[in-house]
């Protein structure tokens, strides 16, 4: 690119004096072997604006629902909260529709590791975890976290369950810096599973996300230090590792295509966060 010319991330600034020398370390590294992203994975300035506010209506919606979540609700009554947040919001809730996801939020209680569907059915127990996962578009732009939330009076098991898996994120975002690796995050949150007796499901896991619901890269918790793509400044995806209490092994419900079960019936639990990277470290966008 001439380096008098704007910069392609839109700053309005000169090449030479924005991304140039971005350009020439990613490509410096992409001679080395290493997973370097493209430019559709930086997102621009502006673009970020407006990515951060998608995110705040999403903390909202989960902050909504974290104020009437309670026993004796089912998880329909969650899929209107989220909807009527939202779309009061001028939002959309990002899973309704999204591959044929016929609601507006996931809500994976005690064994569903992921994409439980919200039913009139579900009745929130006493002693019962789960997890409500959040994606809102806003203006076109998408933001998506998840809580974990425990109702009534937890067994011990449970209550330490939650607690390693929000250190698992929390290691995960330590280790996530910039012109680091994806795969520092991985080990990281695995490490941490693993020293407590816990196993982290594969093959499901975070993605990028922000001009889209799920963009490149996969970001998996079970790779190593120093692999996968390296981490540059601009990049938006999600940590959100499942923990499993016993072994990581999964089954899809075969009736409705989407809901996760653990296979061995043990409980699970995942907690979401969705950063940016920036020149300096990372940015948490909603949680
Ligand atoms: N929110 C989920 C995620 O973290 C996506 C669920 S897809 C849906 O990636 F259709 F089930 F909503
Ligand atoms: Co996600």
């Amino acid at each position: 690119m001439e380096p008098n010319k704007p910069c392609w991330c839109g700053s309005g600034k000169k090449y030479k004096k924005c991304h140039k020398a971005f350009d020439e370390k990613l490509h410096t590294l992409m001679l080395q072997g290493k997973i370097v992203p493209g430019h559709e994975l930086i997102k621009t300035p502006e673009q970020i604006e407006k990515i951060r506010i998608s995110a705040q209506l999403n903390t909202g919606v989960l902050d909504a629902v974290a104020r009437e979540i309670r026993a004796g609700m089912s998880t329909q009554e969650i899929d209107d909260i989220v909807y009527t947040y939202t779309t009061e919001h001028g939002g959309i809730p990002a899973p309704l529709n999204y591959e044929g996801f016929p609601k507006s939020v996931c809500t994976s209680i005690n064994d569903q590791i992921c994409h439980g569907i919200p039913s009139e059915d579900d009745i929130l127990e006493d002693g019962d975890i789960v997890n409500v996962d959040v994606s809102t578009i806003l203006d076109g732009y998408f933001s998506d976290a998840s809580r974990m939330f425990m109702i009534g009076d937890v067994p011990d098991n449970a209550k330490r369950l939650i607690k390693v898996t929000e250190e698992c994120v929390l290691k995960g975002l330590e280790a996530a810096k910039p012109w680091g690796y994806l795969g520092d995050i991985g080990e990281a949150v695995n490490t941490h599973a693993m020293a407590n007796g816990y196993s982290v499901v594969r093959d499901i896991g975070g993605h990028g996300i922000g001009l889209e619901f799920h963009e490149d890269p996969f970001v998996s918790y079970v790779t190593k230090k120093g692999t996968e793509m390296v981490l540059a400044p601009g990049m938006m995806f999600t940590i959100e590792p499942m923990i499993n209490e016993g072994s990581c092994e999964y089954v899809v419900d075969e009736d409705n295509g989407w809901t996760v079960y653990t296979y061995d019936g043990g409980l699970s639990a995942q907690i979401e966060y969705m950063v940016l990277i920036t020149d300096t470290g990372v940015e948490v966008l909603t949680k």
